[in-house]
Formats: C-alpha cells, sequence, structure tokens
C-alpha cells in the first residue's frame, strides 16, 4: 500500500445565487475525479495550467475542504473519517509548504516562535529549550543561519522566507509534505536552489512530496511520478522520465512543446502546438473529453460524448484519451478543422527570439505566449503551459491565492465556527490569516532589529550549491 491514496477525490463547490434564500445555482467542479498514489520517500509532481484544480485538491487531501466523494488515505487511515479532534493531530503528519512565503508568515512573529508554535500545539519537545534545539538544527539543513532565530520574516529574501517555509513543515516531522507551486514567487535562480534544497532533504531525511506547480520544468527533477491535470481530472500520469520521453495525452504534447530545449538545434526542430482559447470554465465543463475543446486530435465520435478513463498503457503510463493509441503510434493525425495551431519553431523570425530569449529561463513555458501571435497564424492562440492562462476567476492571482489559502488553513486549524481551544494553532498557520503588510510588518514587530542591523536579504550558501538542475 503507498503512504498517501487518492481515490476518486471530488471538489465540487456549490455556486450559490440569492439574497434571502441561498439557492445553489450550480458547481464549480474544481477536482472531478482524481486518484494517485504517492509512494513513500518518493516525490509525486502534479502539473496543470492555472485554475486546473491542483491548490484544491492539496487543500483536500489537508482536508481544509470537503469532500464531495472519492477518499483520501494517508498510511492506512481515511481522512475524511476522522473526528475534528483527532483531525488536528493527523495534520501534523501532512505539512504544506505554499507559493508565496511571506503571505503564510506571521510578520509579528520572530522565526523561533513561528517554528515553535505548531512544535508546542504538537507535543514536540519537553520545553522551549529542546524546541529551540530541534529548530536550529533545521534550519542548519535549509541552509539558514542560527541567527535567524530572533529574525522577523521580512527581514529575508524570497527564497529564505520559502526556507522557513519549509522548515515550519519540517520542525513537525511530517509524512508528506505538500509544496503548493513552491518557487512560483521566487526569482528564477533561486527557484533551483529551492528544488535543489527540497530534492536534498529528501534524500537526507527520507521525505515523501507531492509538489504542484503550473510548470512542467519544475517538477521534472524531482518526481518520480508525474500526473497532468486538466479541469479537475488526471489526463496522464507517468514515471517522470516516461512522460518527459514521450508524452502521451494530446494536453502533455502541448504542455511540453512549449518547454524550449537547450540545443539549438533540437530547438528549431521543435514543433510547437499551440492551443485555442483559455481554459473552459470548470463551472461548465466540456461534455466527454474535457480536453475536446481545444484538442488538435479531436475525432467526431467519442471525443464530444464519453469521458475516457485513465488507461495504463504499459509500464505504468496513463493516459484518459480515446485515441492515445493511434496517436502515439501516428496514424492518426491532427484534425484539419482543429483550432489549434501546430507551429514549427522556425515558421518565424519573431517566433524564434521569443523562444530563444526564454531558453535562458527555466519556467519558459509561461511566457510562451507572444510566438503565437508573432507568428501571425492566430491572434487568440495560446500555449499551454501559457502559466496563468487560466480562467479569469483570480485564482490565479498569486498573493490573493495565497492570502485565501493561508486564511483557510488558519479557519481549519481553529476549528468549525470560532472552535478557539489551544489546538487552534496546531498547524503553526493560524496568525497566518493575517494580510502581511510591509508597513504593518515593522510596525508590529517592536522587538526587531533596526534594518541597518539586519543582515542584507541575500540568499545565504545553501548547504550545497549544486548547478541549478530546473
Ligand atoms: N472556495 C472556492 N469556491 C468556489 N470556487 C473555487 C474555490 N476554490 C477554488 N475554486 C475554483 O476552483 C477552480 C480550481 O482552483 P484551484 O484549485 O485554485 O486551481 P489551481 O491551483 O490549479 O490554479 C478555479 O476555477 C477556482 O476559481
Ligand atoms: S479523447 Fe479525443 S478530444 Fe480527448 S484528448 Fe483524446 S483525441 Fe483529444
Ligand atoms: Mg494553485
Amino acid at each position: 500500500m503507498s503512504l498517501l491514496e487518492l481515490d476518486g477525490v471530488k471538489v465540487h463547490f456549490p455556486v450559490k445565487k440569492g439574497i434571502l434564500f441561498d439557492r445553489t445555482v450550480g458547481h464549480v467542479y474544481a477536482v472531478d475525479g482524481v486518484s494517485l498514489s504517492v509512494e513513500a520517500g518518493q516525490t509525486y509532481g502534479l502539473v496543470g495550467e492555472s485554475g486546473c484544480g491542483k491548490t484544491t485538491l492539496g487543500r483536500a487531501v489537508l482536508r481544509l475542504v470537503d469532500l464531495t466523494d472519492g477518499s483520501v488515505v494517508l498510511d492506512g487511515t481515511d481522512v475524511a473519517k476522522l473526528s475534528e479532534k483527532d483531525l488536528r493531530s493527523f495534520r501534523r503528519r501532512l505539512q504544506m509548504v505554499f507559493q508565496d512565503p511571506l503571505g503564510s508568515l506571521n510578520p509579528r512573529q520572530n522565526i523561533e516562535s513561528i517554528l515553535s508554535e505548531g512544535m508546542a500545539a504538537h507535543g514536540i519537545g519537553a520545553n522551549q529549550d529542546e524546541r529551540r534545539e530541534k529548530i536550529r538544527e533545521i534550519l542548519a539543513k535549509v541552509g539558514l543561519p542560527a541567527n535567524a532565530l530572533s529574525r522577523y520574516p521580512h527581514e529575508f529574501s524570497g527564497g529564505q522566507r520559502q526556507r522557513i517555509g519549509i522548515a515550519r513543515a519540517l520542525v513537525l516531522e511530517p509524512d508528506v509534505i505538500i509544496c503548493d507551486e513552491p518557487v512560483s514567487a521566487l526569482d528564477v535562480s533561486i527557484q533551483a536552489q529551492v528544488i535543489n534544497l527540497l530534492e536534498e532533504l529528501q534524500e537526507s531525511m527520507g521525505l515523501t512530496y507531492l509538489v504542484i506547480a503550473h510548470d512542467l520544468a519544475v517538477v521534472r527533477h524531482i518526481s518520480d511520478v508525474i500526473g497532468v491535470m486538466y479541469l479537475g481530472s488526471l489526463v496522464e500520469e507517468a514515471p517522470s522520465d516516461a512522460l518527459y520521453a514521450e508524452p502521451m495525452h494530446p494536453y502533455t504534447k502541448a504542455l511540453m512543446s512549449a518547454v524550449p530545449v537547450p540545443d539549438p538545434e533540437v530547438e528549431d526542430r521543435r514543433e510547437r502546438i499551440l492551443l485555442h482559447g483559455d481554459l473552459p470554465s470548470p463551472a461548465n465543463p466540456p461534455t466527454g473529453c474535457r480536453f475536446h475543446t481545444r484538442c488538435p486530435w479531436k475525432q467526431d465520435t467519442l471525443c464530444a460524448t464519453d469521458r475516457p478513463a485513465l488507461r495504463d498503457l504499459g509500464d505504468g503510463h496513463k493516459v484518459a484519451c480515446h485515441f492515445a493509441q493511434e496517436i502515439h503510434e501516428g496514424t492518426l493525425s491532427i484534425t484539419p478543422a482543429s483550432e489549434a495551431v501546430v507551429l514549427p519553431a522556425q515558421a518565424t523570425g519573431e517566433a524564434q527570439d521569443a523562444t530563444e530569449a526564454e531558453a535562458a529561463e527555466p519556467v519558459g513555458a509561461a511566457k510562451a505566449a507572444p510566438a503565437g501571435t508573432a507568428a501571425g497564424e492566430r491572434a487568440d492562440a495560446v500555449p499551454v503551459g501559457a502559466a496563468e492562462a487560466g480562467p479569469a476567476d483570480g485564482a490565479s492571482a498569486p498573493k490573493d491565492a495565497e492570502a485565501a489559502e493561508a486564511t483557510d488553513v488558519a479557519a481549519a486549524a481553529a476549528g468549525p465556527e470560532g472552535d478557539e481551544a489551544p489546538e487552534a494553532t496546531a498547524t503553526g498557520e493560524t496568525e497566518s490569516a493575517d494580510a502581511p503588510d510591509g508597513a504593518e510588518a515593522t510596525e508590529g514587530a517592536p522587538q526587531a532589529p533596526s534594518a541597518a542591523e539586519a543582515e542584507p536579504a541575500e540568499e545565504p550558501s545553501p548547504a550545497k550549491t549544486d548547478s541549478p538542475k530546473v
């Protein structure tokens, strides 16, 4: 049995209307039947466009949102069946690292207080001295100096703050760490350091990760298995190497085609599949195969009417497409009526320029959009992997999303309807609901050393500064 098992997980948010009577007029099918397993000591990478339900799935695992259907089983325990009391202690075993480290750290607490809060709530360490000792040890592991203990979140750089976020999860000795877009808010150079750190920690501490990202490049090296999500469900899952070597679902093919290749010769020959339109609304998903409105291989039969199941096509390579085999064998070509555009990278000089510019950035897929327009083929063709090309529902605004998540964690940690039991701080994130505000942060931290005293907020050299792998 795997350490973490999700079976048919659905999270449907009701859409309400009316002033006096809240009528449910529909649902947002944020997560719509996801089954996956994460093995102990391994990393499962979950990728997909913004708005496809990745964060909601992560929150469902932590039971920060209720499951509409399905089950989440950690080490044999069904998370949905836990009582509120048991859930609080159980949450220690499942920790989350957020996208926006500043948004999830209370600006008024120093690092020792932030890290020891959850430990005290979960009974880790007999007293504060013991806890401080353990925190020092973990800070060293994540590459932060011991004097970080008495400092405040605003005194650190983005990368350092993410290290603090990781340390906060680690001090609770969790079984699984869910990293939701752990590097999206960071500079590109720092992204690689943080990903490498996660990898090193996994090796030295035997950690298990579920890493969520909108960008295939971010999860590539760290993941053992990768799941690709589209509109609330998995469309492809495979061991990392197999997925990169031979993506089989049309959506994954398009995602991969947006990732620049460092070799200029290969890059020149590379075909790019630009998909038409945005991700459809999860409140009104297309019938049949959810991808049929954008699929370059869409067929007249089945695609618009029957929802394809995730089938194992061999060696654990699972694909949810009626025609995966035919597409893979090349017996099915792109439909002429398709609104998607297959664009050889050399089609125009401008398109190529855009690609080259991106090649310097590991998360290049995110900004591939201009290539479509520059080519003059379709002004409205948007490459998938255009990171924030999701629905204009605000889900992709990192700050807002983070604040909302932090609030939810706080709400969940605080128990139902304002339950103020001491366990409220169990996850150590209760205070993080406070919107971080630069001015407020400074005011609220009177003991914080002045800016002059504070060390420059630069990345410390991490324990090991390998060349970036991303
Ligand atoms: N609490 C909520 N109520 C209603 N809709 C929500 C809620 N949370 C997320 N959604 C919607 O669910 C969809 C998936 O969101 P999310 O899980 O944040 O996607 P991702 O993390 O992949 O960007 C989005 O359309 C988002 O607007
Ligand atoms: S089932 Fe049809 S629409 Fe869906 S991915 Fe396969 S070919 Fe495309
Ligand atoms: Mg998200």
